[in-house]
């Protein structure tokens, strides 16, 4: 049953370096007796007055937004009810290449024309680096149709973009900017972090309080300063949300934003100056943080990078948890993210370091990671709600070079999508995803069928 694996788990021992970000340690206590519906006196998610308004209220003020809208399935919701209420069908929308696949969904969904700017990667690594203003201002003056910008920052491995120049750059070219910031709720605790979205101006941000801090999983945020969104936000919503939404998670997302102590944040953001401290001293691994030409990072998210060793970081993901008991958040081919919180604590820190520090002894350098070279943004064909429309034939995916994909293709964790419905697939990209998954990366696909066959236009 899935409870008692769960309640084995809990006992387990092992070390959350992941989400949830309240690393399950209970901030309020969720019986079921607090499980109810909207009876009354309990107010209404789709049309809050009261109790579920207070929560908002206080979110607003915390976040330092004219509207929160608090969310129950995730930063998700949220994305799909802002990409909906910020375009109209058939819209040209700019997004960066590195949005998570929630994103791609709305873009379906709402029967939307996707044009990308893909942010370079990191030197000497497969990590997507922060976008380029400029970069973002050409392609606007490109395509001057476009009126909404989607952006990922931070992302799943803590990298922000300048979005004070992107939101400028939007708003003179008449386009609104939606951030997704699922990963930053924390920024508005601590000035160790980078500023929040909605702070630089962002129109619209979405972030998930279960990511990254102490609140249950599924509850989140979406936050504007845009008057005029305000109801359209609210009306998709109720398009997109459960009209029975969990009592139990608004009341532990309540517990979560009542709690947020600034002195708790400054003890965390010491735990983490000490870790980075002592991190210096390994001869292998590096983080991310200290490696890469980025705008900022949220040193919160631990990217620990075995570039240039014998070793992948699905292997030290392995052996952080077959040797030290310790669960990270995701593992690539290069690296590892570890997702710390305030709820983490100096025993946690301590354990991850002497693991790393003694696994570093154990590796050697190589020469191999100079090689690493990512496929370039795939020719698009159509948009991914025509893609749907078209006759799909299902082919085996070593032969799918040069067809155009009715299918997604995308590691699990972080969600991004290496092809999108619509595009043509190329040798370059196969060869790609088979590295990645001789390296142990969860590759997985829209295709149900996938890695063996994938779904391709049958033109
Ligand atoms: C960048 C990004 N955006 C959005 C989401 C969706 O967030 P949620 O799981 O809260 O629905 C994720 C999930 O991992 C994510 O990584």
């Amino acid at each position: 049953m899935l409870y008692d694996k769960l309640k084995a788990y809990s006992k387990s021992g092992v070390y959350p370096f992941h989400m949830p970000g309240h690393k399950q340690k209970a901030i309020s206590d969720l019986p079921y007796e607090l499980d109810l519906t909207e009876i009354d006196g309990f107010d209404n998610l789709h049309a809050p007055t009261g109790c579920i308004r207070d929560i908002e209220r206080k979110a607003e003020f915390l976040y330092n937004a004219n509207r929160a809208f608090l969310l129950v399935d995730g930063a998700t919701g949220g994305i799909l009810a802002a990409v909906r209420a910020m375009t109209s069908f058939g819209d040209k929308v700019l997004l960066a290449r590195n949005c998570h696949k929630s994103v791609y969904n709305a873009v379906e969904l709402c029967g939307l024309d996707p044009v990308y700017i893909q942010p370079d990667m990191i030197e000497g690594t497969d990590i997507f680096g922060s976008i380029d203003p400029d970069m973002l201002d050409k392609k606007l003056t490109e395509e001057p149709c476009v009126n909404l910008v989607i952006i990922t920052s931070p992302t799943y491995e803590g990298v922000c973009s300048d979005i004070e120049s992107i939101s400028l750059i939007c708003r003179r070219h008449g386009a609104k900017l939606l951030a997704d910031e699922a990963h930053g709720a924390h920024f508005p605790f601590s000035d160790a972090f980078p500023e929040s979205a909605i702070d630089c101006g962002a129109d619209v941000s979405v972030v998930s309080l279960h990511k990254t801090l102490p609140s249950p999983t599924q509850t989140a945020l979406l936050l504007t300063n845009d008057k005029d969104l305000e109801a359209k936000l609210q009306n998709e919503l109720a398009v997109f949300e459960t009209s029975s939404p969990s009592y139990i998670l608004m009341s532990g997302a309540e517990a979560c934003l009542n709690n947020m102590d600034y002195n708790s944040f400054e003890e965390y953001t010491n735990l983490l100056d000490d870790f980075y401290t002592k991190a210096k001293s390994l001869k292998n691994f590096r983080l991310l943080y200290d490696l890469g030409t980025m705008y900022d990072h949220d040193f919160g998210k631990l990217v620990i990078t075995t570039y240039g060793t014998n070793i992948t970081g699905t292997r030290l993901a392995e052996i952080l948890r077959e040797r030290f008991a310790i669960e990270v958040e995701m593992a690539a081919a290069h690296y590892i993210i570890a997702i710390t919180s305030v709820c983490d604590t100096i025993e946690g820190f301590d354990r991850l370091y002497k693991a790393l520090s003694e696994i570093d002894k154990t590796v050697f350098k190589t020469f191999e990671a100079a090689e690493i070279k990512t496929p370039g943004l795939p020719e698009k064909r159509f948009s991914p709600f025509e893609a749907r429309r078209k006759a799909k034939r299902t082919i085996a995916f070593e032969n799918a070079a040069m067809k155009t994909s009715l299918d997604y293709v995308y590691a699990y964790p972080p969600g991004i999508p290496f092809i999108v419905p619509g595009e043509v697939i190329t040798a370059e990209l196969t060869d790609y995803i088979k590295k990645l998954i001789s390296s142990g990366v969860n590759v997985c696909s829209s295709s149900v069928k996938y890695p063996e066959y994938i779904g391709v236009a049958d033109l």
